[in-house]
């Protein structure tokens, strides 16, 4: 918001979010003991702040709205999408938009490969030519118990899986995030597992909700929400839609994670959201709307359980919800 503080910034510090933030910083400080030199000074983000303007975004191409993906409620305004981010590449707090200015979108290649027919390297403008843009109006749930609704652009993960011809044996799709300490700052902590690494089974990313986003509200992606390219996986907490991606692999094996290889007691490979199944140190039960500041119940595969329940017959016995 330009001008004045956000009401939840004012409050964060006694509203349960807050405290779940710094839960969640508290593991990112545990890995590897205490984690030498990963403070904002120590890694020269304090300078990048200042310096570093935010870029007007490029134009997007035209994108229908698809009618079958509105999610109710009120929309999260588009300031508070572009300013309240989490992208650890480029800071542990909520406020990395000046940071993450110093990340290069354009020119930007995207890998294709591993256990597919047709393997393959391109630049994210050509591939946008190829596929069918539209406009998604999705629900995000953080793990942290904050939610916003959101009106992507993008286009679905499957064209891009279909393009690859993935082989029988290809049972996973890991994606994973640019790797760049000279531009993202935390990227120089050796402690944590970077680059930044997600994965699907190939039936979730080849679910009609999977997409990949280019823009949001009509424009493209701001670099702080992921630009060029990022996941968007609505049903799953918002830790498994990547950012910024640069490769994709199809795998026979299950990827390990950035979250499950961090905090392995906490973040498992699924993070499907349900209220029902608390996160080992919080409730998910509730959530927390930006913007009206609303406490409202969380509700099972963040209510697109019709759309994805059914990826997850006869898998019972996984850790489905963490
Ligand atoms: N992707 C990368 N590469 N790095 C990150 O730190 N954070 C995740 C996800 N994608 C993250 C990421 C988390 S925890 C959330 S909740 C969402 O991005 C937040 O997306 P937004 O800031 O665009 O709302």
């Amino acid at each position: 918001m330009a001008g004045g503080k956000k009401r939840w910034t004012i409050g964060e510090a006694e509203t349960t979010p807050e405290k779940l933030f710094f839960s969640r910083r508290a593991l990112l400080g545990l890995r590897g003991g205490a984690a030498p030199g990963l403070t904002v000074a120590g890694l020269g983000l304090d300078r990048i702040a200042s310096t570093q303007a935010e870029e007007p975004a490029a134009p997007l191409p035209a994108a229908s709205p698809n009618g079958r993906f509105r999610a109710a409620g009120p929309m999260t305004a588009a300031e508070d999408f572009t300013s309240y981010n989490n992208f650890y590449e480029f800071g542990f707090s909520k406020d990395i938009v000046r940071a993450a200015q110093r990340l290069k979108t354009s020119p930007w290649r995207i890998v294709v490969d591993g256990a597919c027919d047709h393997p393959f390297e391109i630049d994210v403008d050509d591939l946008l030519e190829k596929v069918a843009l539209e406009e998604r109006i999705y629900r995000q749930r953080c793990v942290e118990a904050w939610s916003m609704v959101i009106p992507w652009t993008g286009f679905q993960l499957a064209e891009l899986v279909k393009m690859a011809s993935p082989k029988a044996e290809a049972k996973y799709l890991r994606m994973e995030t640019f790797h760049d300490p000279k531009v993202a700052p935390m990227q120089s902590a050796p402690q944590y597992p970077w680059p930044y690494v997600e994965g699907l089974t190939l039936a979730e990313a080849t679910n009609e909700l999977a997409f990949l986003a280019v823009g949001a509200y009509g424009k493209s992606l701001a670099k702080q929400n992921g630009a060029p390219l990022r996941l968007v996986t609505p049903w799953k907490y918002g830790f498994k839609s990547a950012k910024s991606l640069t490769r994709f692999t199809f795998t026979a094996k299950r990827p390990v994670t950035f979250w499950q290889e961090l905090g392995p007691r906490e973040y498992g490979f699924w993070a499907n959201v349900n209220p029902g199944v608390a996160h080992p140190r919080w409730t998910q039960a509730y959530e927390r709307r930006i913007g009206d500041d609303e406490r409202v119940p969380t509700r099972l595969f963040n209510g697109y359980a019709e759309e994805v329940a059914g990826l997850y017959t006869g898998l019972e016995s996984e850790k489905l919800y963490m």
